[in-house]
């Protein structure tokens, strides 16, 4: 199989430092073996998130430069708003700081009495988060193959619609704030949404008058995996492919961390609903700031308007889709079990399967993502019982239904070679999995427990 070469070449360099074995070591033990406590300087391949982690180009590093930092009203609004609108075909956006900048202000809006619910794909833990903090519950209806690591499904994200009418039956139309459609659907591995299953939960929506959410943090990814395995869609460009699956939704929740290429930045978009955007715009300016700025600096919106224009770029997603790939197929072919087929941002390895010796109270995808820190200086994050936490009424640790290391893949800032690295470190861990050992907790906080945990190895 051929991967995609770079289609840029570097201007700008940022060094990184090489540990040895027996420093990392030390440095582990230090951090209690939690990898959210390492220092970055310690790291040498960081593949704890692809959000806010991108490199900019130069044309987004000269965009800064014209930013236009007036309180209310400024040029860089202006440019950034021509943008959205063009991609989105919305009438009406506001800046965020960050996606749940954006979260925070808008899902409260739809909630206008006890007892409801947002459903979708599979809620972000933050989008989930803010679901609870306005008052509802958040419910997930993704299609069950999602759950099977092995089996191949062109679009594992896609809803549920048979439980998704059930829950609308179930808890009445009148109790359903409004139904989140996760493009790519992050939780899911990174898994595309097809563009009938969004056409299909638009027509359900209609029919029961649900108002509709794109969550769009990765949604140029998302358009690719459309253009290339969806039937009818090939000579299409990204961009109208975009525009075809906003005109499924009423609004767009944006972390432009991720498909935005910008290190910092958010937005709410919003098609028609004039009323939704006044709540909006008045709410914004006590949570985030006044609505021309929300958060963020006339230099960063200048370079979100150029980052998001690039992300739409054909040949940047397809070198960009085929680094995961490459990751991926490596890591397959040495067989090591990952979710196939591979998602947009990020390599996600099964590691019950690897470390079946570990129970899952001990943490075995914790285990295996301290072996390959040790290993070769990469950091990668846990996604299974240790996130999950306890049950609030039993105190007991939740068990997750997979134990999951997610490798994810920064935009345009490895290259294939530091890939290669951490292929060596995930297969050879892998190839001495017998020796891996379990974790216990030294210190638990009683919240969001996985960011500062101390452990020791048991
Ligand atoms: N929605 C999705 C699908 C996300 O993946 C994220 C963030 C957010 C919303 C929140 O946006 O971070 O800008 O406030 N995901 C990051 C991750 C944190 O590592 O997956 P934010």
């Amino acid at each position: 199989k051929k991967y995609a070469a770079e289609p840029y070449r570097i201007k700008v360099i940022e060094h990184i430092r090489q540990t040895t074995k027996e420093e990392r070591i030390k440095i582990l033990k230090n951090a209690g073996y939690n990898p959210f406590s390492l220092r970055s300087e310690d790291v040498y391949i960081d593949l704890l998130t692809d959000s806010g982690t991108s490199a900019m180009s130069q044309e987004q590093w000269s965009a800064l430069m014209i930013g236009d930092e007036a309180y209310a009203g400024s040029r860089s609004f202006y440019r950034l708003e021509s943008v959205v609108k063009n991609i989105t075909n919305y009438q009406y956006f506001i800046p965020a700081h960050q996606g749940r900048g954006a979260e925070q202000v808008f899902l409260p809006q739809l909630v206008t009495k006890k007892g409801m619910y947002y459903i979708s794909n599979i809620h972000f833990d933050t989008t989930r988060s803010h679901v609870e903090l306005a008052g509802a519950r958040a419910i997930d209806c993704v299609i069950d193959d999602c759950f099977d690591l092995q089996t191949y499904h062109p679009f594992k994200g896609n809803f549920c619609l048979n439980k998704l009418e059930k829950t609308i039956l179930d808890k009445g139309k009148e109790n359903i704030a409004g139904i989140i459609m996760t493009i790519t659907n992050n939780s899911a591995g990174g898994q595309p949404v097809s563009m009938e299953n969004m056409r299909q939960v638009s027509e359900m929506a209609k029919k029961y008058g649900i108002t509709t959410i794109i969550d769009g943090a990765r949604y140029a990814e998302n358009a690719f995996f459309i253009k290339e395995r969806e039937e009818g869609y090939q000579d299409m460009d990204i961009i109208d492919i975009a525009r075809e699956a906003f005109s499924y939704a009423d609004v767009l929740l944006m972390s432009a961390k991720k498909d935005g290429l910008v290190n910092m930045g958010g937005f709410i978009a919003i098609k028609d609903h004039e009323e939704l955007y006044n709540k909006c715009r008045t709410y914004i300016v006590p949570m985030e700031g006044f609505p021309t700025y929300g958060g963020m600096n006339g230099r960063d919106m200048d370079a979100l308007a150029v980052g998001l224009m690039e992300a739409l770029d054909e040949n940047y997603l397809r070198h960009r889709i085929d680094q995961v790939r490459y990751l991926g197929d490596r890591l397959r072919e040495a067989g090591v079990p990952v979710q196939y087929p591979i998602g947009g941002h990020a390599v996600f390895v099964d590691c019950k399967s690897i470390a079946p010796h570990i129970p899952y109270d001990q943490f075995p995808a914790q285990s295996v993502t301290n072996a390959i820190y040790i290993e070769a200086g990469v950091r990668a994050v846990e996604i299974g019982s240790l996130l999950l936490g306890r049950d609030p009424d039993t105190h007991e640790n939740i068990q997750s239904e997979m134990e999951l290391m997610r490798l994810t893949i920064p935009r345009r800032v490895y290259t294939y070679r530091h890939l290669d690295v951490v292929a060596d470190a995930v297969i050879h861990v892998f190839e001495h999995r017998s020796e891996l050992k379990g974790l216990a907790f030294v210190y638990e906080p009683p919240i969001l427990r996985h960011f500062t945990a101390v452990f020791k190895p048991i």
